[in-house]
């Protein structure tokens, strides 16, 4: 017997305009591609601007021409540190030129550190990854929220780090922690406004982010960015009035 091959369905979020930050790769990338092809116009942000256009080229291809004959604009591709406030108003400068409301914001940027005790834990490091996870989601929401309207939506990429303490990454679990914290109450400073708020609860995913972490880490266990993807935008698609607030993704083998 010859196999059918299946019908491709409709773009569910044709013509929304969603940015993802970190999306140059790993997670945040897999988000882009998955968001790509239900039809989102993006914006996609990080620092290294050499994989960032990368990324661009290979997110334009996914992207039909119907798509961007809604917005008139290819895949925007802008280098942008969330950690500088100077850096996040550009973007914002660039998004409010784009005239149309921002429908989803993934906040995805986020680095850890290398497995280091309390006391052997360097300042630097610390600021650094607190500066990331938790000044620059702030940074960054705070500037959305003024080009967003009722029924978008905001996935905040946390962790499973926001609610459990893994030894030797102090700097890592208090930022998730904070920024937990920072999320639950923008869901309820949002929720009369229509806007919702996700918090996106991962377990070991295989990216970039073990190098620093546990470069041995099995990454076998791990879940694949393009699963996480998956979820995010199932999330995404439910009807207006109806959200997850918290998605929890683990492997199936449990932490590692
Ligand atoms: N991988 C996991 O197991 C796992 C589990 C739970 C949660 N998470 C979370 O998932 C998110 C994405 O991580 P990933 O696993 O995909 O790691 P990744 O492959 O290292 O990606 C991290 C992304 O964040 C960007 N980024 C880092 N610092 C930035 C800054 N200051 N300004 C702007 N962009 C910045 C990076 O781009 P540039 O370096 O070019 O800026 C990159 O695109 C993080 O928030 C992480 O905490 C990951």
């Amino acid at each position: 017997m010859t196999k059918r091959k299946p019908t491709p369905r409709e773009p569910m979020l044709s013509g929304r305009l969603a940015l993802i930050t970190g999306a140059n790769r790993g997670i945040g990338l897999a988000i882009a591609r998955a968001l790509a092809r239900e039809g989102c116009n993006l914006i996609v942000t990080g620092r290294d601007e050499r994989a960032l256009a990368r990324a661009r080229t290979e997110l334009d291809k996914l992207q039909s021409e119907k798509v961007r004959e809604k917005l008139n604009v290819p895949v925007l591709a802008q280098s942008c540190d969330v950690r500088s406030p100077d850096s996040v108003d550009y973007l914002f400068a660039l998004v409010r030129g784009l005239r149309k409301p921002l429908d989803i914001l993934i906040n995805n940027a986020g680095i850890g550190h290398p497995n280091r005790a309390v006391g052997e834990l360097p300042y630097p490091t610390w600021m650094e990854v607190v500066d990331t996870n938790l000044n620059g989601l702030f940074l960054m929401t705070q500037a959305a929220l003024a080009v967003m309207k009722r029924g978008s939506t905001i996935v905040n990429n946390l962790s499973i780090a926001a609610e459990r303490a893994f030894p030797g990454s102090a700097a890592y679990n208090a930022s998730k922690h904070g920024a937990l914290g920072f999320t639950n109450t923008l869901r309820e400073e949002l929720r009369p406004k229509g806007i919702r708020v996700i918090a996106l609860m991962l377990g070991a995913t295989d990216t970039a982010l073990w190098n620093t972490l546990w470069p041995e880490a099995p990454r076998r266990k791990m879940m694949s960015a393009e699963t996480v993807a998956h979820t995010v935008v199932n999330a995404l698609l439910l009807p207006e009035n109806t959200t997850v607030e918290k998605i929890v993704v683990m492997p199936s083998s449990g932490t590692l």
